[in-house]
């Protein structure tokens, strides 16, 4: 699948990177793992049956790799670079509508795409869905209030980003329930690889079938929602065709649900594991916009950006990279790295400035960040106004996360509402 990693000087450890970091206790103390990974070197060789990557661990090498030209997003444009699951003949066309979006592009087709869907999806857009947010998340917790226990992730995390995305996208009203429930399943965290994605393979053919349906409602009936802005949009003449459109929302759908999700989990669970935080959010709710950082940081909803590949022999931290090799870039290693945030190991909400790199940095950083930070900046500070007396309903040892390395997440999370003693009336 991708080029050997020829011998160099100093030589990368060899590790599995990905059974490491997906051991139960890697998943529960990340900070030990990622600190261990870090001491073992810059750069690791992780070689499983399915891959060969070089795994860049540190901050600073992080940065360099995501602004360095020298590398490619679209392993099409390197030589040497040997091919991906989407040149693989048996990869269904529509998984590669799916998988081949602007994310594994470079320039100039990844800038083409990008301005086109900055034009749809601005800032002011966002902002204007503050209301609705607002008022989405009070439904939700007014529906999870008569319950003695709440998943917040069932209940709160998960709900939340599926339904905002389904309004902006201008779903309308009568399909939305349909659609989020297929969204649901196409989406479901357990089927968040390539073994899921082939087995879920009959709803990504009603998802296609929905989307372009959807499409070409807002061609005939134009609406306030994004997906008549991304039919619309238009750069000198140029516009989106209709594959780049469904591949467009594909990506928005799947880069801004199961993180957006994680965020305000992990986010939360953060918080009750450190109690004199929490205080300080409750008692300062003005520090909101400096947890959000801070939460991106320390939790890393998101653990590891899409591959990237060297166009050109290269050097990282005195190792030798060679041309067309594979770079895993460990997003959550370099946010927890103690040469670049002082008590690195310290969740601190008051941590400003925060150059975390949560969100990518460089051509790729997220477009969705406006939107995640607004879900998160209001969903968490309405939990904790309406729950006072909110605690884990588990002992820590009992939280179940997923087992995967690009997205650190929960698959539940029980909380109790009722203050410590109090009884809840039945
Ligand atoms: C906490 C929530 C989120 C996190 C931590 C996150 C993280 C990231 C990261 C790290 C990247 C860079 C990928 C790379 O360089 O390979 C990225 C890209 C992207 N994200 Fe997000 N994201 C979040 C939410 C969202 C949301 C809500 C949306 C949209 C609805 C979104 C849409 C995108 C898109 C379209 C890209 C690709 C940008 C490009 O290739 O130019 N993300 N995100």
């Amino acid at each position: 699948m991708s080029t050997p990693v020829e011998s160099s000087t100093p030589k990368p450890v060899r590790l599995d990177v990905q059974r490491e970091l997906e051991r139960p206790e890697a998943r529960a103390d990340p900070f030990a793992a990622y600190a261990r990974l870090r001491r073992l070197g810059p750069v690791l060789h992780w070689r499983s049956w399915f891959t060969e990557s070089l795994v860049i661990t540190r901050y600073e090498d992080v940065m360099n790799v995501l602004r360095d030209p020298r590398i490619a997003n679209d392993r099409r444009n390197v030589a040497d670079g040997g091919k991906g699951p989407l040149e693989r003949w048996w990869m269904p066309s529509i998984m590669k509508l799916f998988l081949g979006s602007m994310v594994m592009k470079d320039p100039p087709d990844h800038r083409r795409l990008r301005n086109l869907v900055q034009k749809a999806f601005t800032p002011a857009m966002v902002e204007r869905l503050n209301g609705r947010v607002e008022q989405i998340t009070a439904d939700l917790l007014d529906a999870a209030a008569n319950k003695p226990v709440l998943d917040l992730i069932a209940d709160l995390a998960l709900p939340l980003p599926l339904t905002v995305i389904s309004e902006m996208l201008g779903v309308p009203e009568p399909e939305r329930m349909q659609f989020r429930k297929l969204l649901g399943q196409v989406l479901d965290p357990g089927a968040m690889n390539l073994a899921g994605f082939v087995f879920n393979y009959a709803n990504m053919v009603r998802l296609n079938r929905f989307l372009r349906r959807l499409v070409q409602l807002r061609r005939e009936q134009p609406g306030d929602d994004l997906v008549t802005a991304l039919v619309h949009a238009d750069e000198g003449g140029d516009r989106l065709s209709e594959d780049e459109l469904i591949s467009m929302v594909f990506l928005l759908l799947f880069a801004g649900h199961e993180t957006t999700v994680n965020l305000i989990g992990n986010g939360v669970l953060a918080l009750l594991q450190h109690p004199d935080q929490l205080q300080l959010l409750r008692d300062r709710p003005e520090l909101i916009d400096t947890a959000i950082e801070e939460l991106l940081r320390f939790t890393n909803p998101v653990g590891t950006v899409s591959p990237r590949f060297a166009r050109e022999d290269l050097e990282i931290a005195g190792v030798r990279i060679p041309r067309g090799s594979t770079l895993t870039l460990l997003l959550a290693s370099a946010n927890l790295d103690e040469t670049a945030f002082a008590a690195a190991d310290r969740l601190d909400i008051t941590r400003n400035p925060n150059r975390h790199v949560a969100f990518g940095f460089g051509a790729h950083y997220c477009l969705g960040a406006p939107l995640a930070r607004v879900e998160a900046r209001i969903a968490i500070p309405a939990l904790l106004q309406r729950f006072p007396g909110l605690r884990l309903a588990v002992p820590a040892d009992k939280i179940r996360w997923r087992a995967s390395m690009g997205l650190r997440g929960l698959e539940s999370l029980p909380l109790s509402v009722a203050a410590a003693g109090q009884r809840l009336a039945t």
